[in-house]
């Protein structure tokens, strides 16, 4: 079984899915975990089982058919080498900041080239650190995790080190990214880390510092062929199906939906963003504070709805820069602001727990174009699913198909109806069990509530084919695992 077979609406995906329905209806009530103890032999975890290798290597000539006629064979550099991007600018900027760039950081970056549009334009760009790695063998790579010990660099070997780095990203990449390196739509550049006040070298966690910096999102980092458009993407993510970039090219920023909750506590986000608003004015010493959505409507206006999660998501670099203009976060030299500039911001963000937070609260504020709460769970899932989002709000489905129809696409169909109709067609019996069949375009910490308790194993493997990889090889993943096992003994 390839994943193809899901847009393939002949006999030979009939057969596939009756099967599948069968297995899906022996399964009964059954929850993931369920399934894995009734069905070893497809565990989610199983390498070995349905979704295999195979399919991603269907994708790939699927994909390849997209390609450029050109073969070109460039290694990474700081700068993209193919001709058409120097020619017409890069359609999206994938941006993926990690030290160390393991397996996990692989398999998400596979599933992006794999799913997204148009990809002859897309650009990768790689964020990452060249300290210098030791090892009890040299240059010996974790074959799981990809992961390598790792330490502070001196000048002089930066430039090997580089060469070594960009040698070990080619050696890990799947496939589709592989090709995408040779083909010069990728760049890497090392991050300097006592510039944007991270932690070390090798260590970027937390990276708030870093996004929250005014020069990080400018031309220090950033060339003229990189778009505004940004895909920003952690190891801990992975696209399901098509991204077609062009459909989203009117937000400022889009991201999972939150859960819409009232009251004190930090995560009740329908009054944390209102009271944020204000008191980030008043540590400035403004009283003229501009209006902002109510926590009443944040909470049942689906067009305000609490959103959106960083881990995977699109910003606009023009907007997120305007953002830090008018309300930098304390202190300056995090926002990297002049201080000039700084005095006379209108707003100072204080006790921002993370970025993502920080930069939805002042987008909101400052009016920045935002998807409404169904698009972005339409766009990506981590704590709520498309479905708890549309019973939230009351949403009724000729409003969703509208939706559907302005964000989704597949190559067959680019209303994208087709994926949706065949997920509420597949998800049948799904949705009757309280299980939710859609299956946004992608999803940032899968373990977080995904797996636990919404999703059939087969139907996951066939709607996001790239997720046991992305589980498996991330260190929570792997600790979810782990925990699944020990619930099942
Ligand atoms: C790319 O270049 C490398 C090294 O020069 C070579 O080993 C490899 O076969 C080339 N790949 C393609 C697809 O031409
Ligand atoms: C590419 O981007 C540069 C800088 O933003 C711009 O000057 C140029 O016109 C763009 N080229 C195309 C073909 O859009
Ligand atoms: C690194 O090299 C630069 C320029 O060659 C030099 O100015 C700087 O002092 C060096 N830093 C260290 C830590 O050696
Ligand atoms: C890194 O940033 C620091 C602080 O801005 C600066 O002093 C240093 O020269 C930079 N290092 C490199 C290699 O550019
Ligand atoms: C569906 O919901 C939209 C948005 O809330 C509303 O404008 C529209 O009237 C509703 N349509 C029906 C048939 O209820
Ligand atoms: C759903 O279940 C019914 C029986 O309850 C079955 O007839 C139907 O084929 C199932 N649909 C799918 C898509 O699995």
């Amino acid at each position: 079984m390839t994943i193809l077979l899901k847009r393939d609406v002949t006999g030979n995906h009939k057969k596939n899915s009756r099967r599948r329905s069968v297995r899906l209806l022996a399964s009964v009530v059954a929850i993931s975990l369920l399934v894995i103890l009734q069905f070893p032999s497809v565990s989610l975890f199983d390498y070995a089982s349905d979704v295999s290798f195979e399919s991603t290597e269907a994708r790939s000539e699927q994909r390849s058919s997209l390609s450029h006629s050109q073969q070109l064979n460039f290694t990474l550099q700081p700068f993209y080498q193919n001709p058409t991007i120097l020619k017409k600018n890069c359609s999206v900027t994938v941006l993926f900041v990690d030290p160390n760039l393991g397996k996990d950081s692989m398999w998400a970056l596979e599933s992006v080239v794999a799913n997204i549009l148009p990809l002859e334009t897309t650009c990768v760009l790689l964020q990452t650190s060249v300290c210098e790695f030791i090892s009890s063998t040299d240059g010996h790579i974790d074959a799981v995790t990809g992961t390598i010990a790792i330490q502070q660099a001196s000048n002089k070997t930066e430039l090997y080190n580089y060469n070594r780095k960009a040698q070990q990203v080619r050696q890990l990449a799947e496939p589709l990214f592989g090709k995408m390196i040779d083909r010069g739509n990728v760049r890497m550049k090392v991050l300097n880390h006592s510039r944007y006040n991270l932690k070390s070298c090798h260590n970027f966690y937390n990276p708030s510092h870093l996004l929250e910096n005014y020069h990080f999102w400018g031309p220090d980092e950033f060339l003229p062929e990189d778009s505004d458009l940004i895909l920003m993407m952690q190891g801990d993510a992975v696209l399901c199906h098509e991204l077609n970039v062009d459909k989203w090219k009117d937000v400022a920023w889009v991201g999972a939906p939150w859960p819409a909750r009232k009251g004190k506590k930090p995560w009740h986000f329908c009054s944390f963003f209102p009271q944020s608003w204000k008191e980030f004015h008043e540590h400035a010493g403004s009283t003229n504070i501009p209006t902002f959505p109510t926590d009443d409507q944040l909470c049942t206006d689906t067009s305000f709805g609490p959103q959106g999660n960083g881990g995977l998501g699109l910003r606009s670099r023009s907007w997120l820069r305007k953002s830090i203009e008018y309300c930098p976060v304390v202190s300056r030299t995090i926002s990297g602001l002049s201080q000039q500039q700084y005095d006379a911001a209108p707003c100072k963000a204080t006790n921002v727990a993370a970025e993502d937070i920080y930069f939805v609260t002042i987008l909101r504020g400052i009016g920045a174009p935002l998807p409404n709460n169904f698009e972005a769970a339409l766009f990506s899932m981590e704590l709520r699913s498309p479905n708890a989002i549309a019973e939230q709000y009351s949403l009724n489905q000729t409003f969703m198909e509208a939706m559907v129809q302005r964000r989704w696409y597949s190559p067959t169909d680019p209303s994208g109806m087709e994926y949706y109709k065949t997920m509420l067609q597949q998800g049948q019996n799904l949705s009757s069990q309280g299980i939710d069949p859609l299956i946004p375009i992608g999803v940032h910490k899968p373990w977080n509530d995904f797996l636990r308790k919404r999703i059939l194993e087969d139907y996951l493997n066939d709607q996001c084919p790239y997720m046991k990889h992305v589980v498996e090889c991330s260190k929570y993943g792997r600790k979810h695992i782990e925990e699944m096992k020990a619930a099942a003994k």
